[in-house]
């Protein structure tokens, strides 16, 4: 496995692959990787090489959030990278990707604001910035994305049309523990009782699910039911549970076909995220 750390050193070996006309796959991450991240590297395995992006990316961290403290265990992200296939895990600084004087930034309008564009003005900007950044460097035919940040993949899909991008975004289902919790590398901020505590987010978007599969379409109802499960437990504190369209987050007072449940909760100090896709089978 290679590392490239500067964007001329990645550049370099990605024109030897365009000789032999390899396809790419991109899997971007900010690192303290987990079994989520590695079920990304699976469809990326499809292409002739497989890059994964190491970097926490600041422009997405809102000023009291947990840039500083984000958790960076290098050495194990790399070892379990090199055993599971990757070509190239591309590692910059942050200087390397806003060098000095850096001014350019990308806004997927309306949906960055929506969900946890409430609760982190300027998040997704961040990520939109970044992940056209790191397209735009390692040039890939696909890229790989998890469906646990819905609200992510969707904004990125806008980015991709209405940029006219040549790559294909392919979104991963959600990787969860026995219990239900979405894997997350900020689970690591909990301690053991609110780990148990964090259950209730995927207990409540299940309760939702159920009772929108025996025939509730109402959004107000299913939401009640949320708000009423994180409600009773203690040491959570919903920031918002929302039901919106897949295509582009406007709200949906009924579910007729197909509808996002995403909701955010603190656990504690830490803010968690997770949602269901609501399908009529
Ligand atoms: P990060 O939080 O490290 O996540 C990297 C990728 O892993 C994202 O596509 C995310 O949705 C996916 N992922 C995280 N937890 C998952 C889980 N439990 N199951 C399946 N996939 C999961 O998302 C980011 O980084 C950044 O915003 C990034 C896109 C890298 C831009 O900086």
């Amino acid at each position: 496995m290679q590392i490239a750390k500067t964007v001329a050193a990645f550049k370099e070996m990605r024109s030897a692959w365009d000789d032999q006309r390899f396809t790419v796959s991109l899997v971007p991450t900010m690192g303290a990787l987990h079994a989520g991240h590695l079920s990304l590297l699976l469809p990326a395995r499809q292409s002739d090489k497989l890059v994964v992006s190491i970097f926490v990316n600041p422009t997405q961290f809102g000023p009291h959030e947990d840039l500083q403290r984000y958790p960076r265990p290098l050495e194990r992200d790399l070892a379990l990278l090199d055993a599971s296939g990757v070509d190239v895990v591309f590692l910059p600084s942050a200087s390397e990707i806003y060098p000095e004087g850096y001014r350019t930034f990308v806004t997927v309008e309306e949906l960055d604001s929506r969900l946890c564009g409430l609760s982190r003005p300027g998040h997704f900007r961040g990520v939109a910035t970044v992940v056209l950044k790191l397209f735009n460097i390692v040039r890939p035919h696909r890229a790989v994305f998890g469906q646990k940040d819905a609200q992510q993949t969707i904004i990125l899909r806008r980015m991709v049309r209405d940029l006219d991008l040549n790559v294909e975004l392919i979104v991963q289902p959600i990787v969860r523990e026995a219990n239900g919790l979405a894997l997350s590398s900020r689970n690591r901020y909990l301690n053991s009782e609110e780990r148990k505590a964090a259950t209730v987010l995927f207990r409540s978007l299940e309760s939702a699910r159920q009772t929108f599969l025996q025939g509730e379409k109402k959004s107000d109802v299913l939401l009640r039911l949320v708000r009423e499960l994180i409600e009773s437990e203690r040491l959570a504190r919903l920031d918002y549970a929302e039901i919106v369209s897949t295509d582009d987050l406007s709200p949906l007072f009924e579910v007729t076909t197909q509808a996002l449940l995403a909701l955010a909760v603190f656990v504690g100090s830490t803010r968690l995220i997770d949602n269901t896709v609501l399908n009529k089978t």
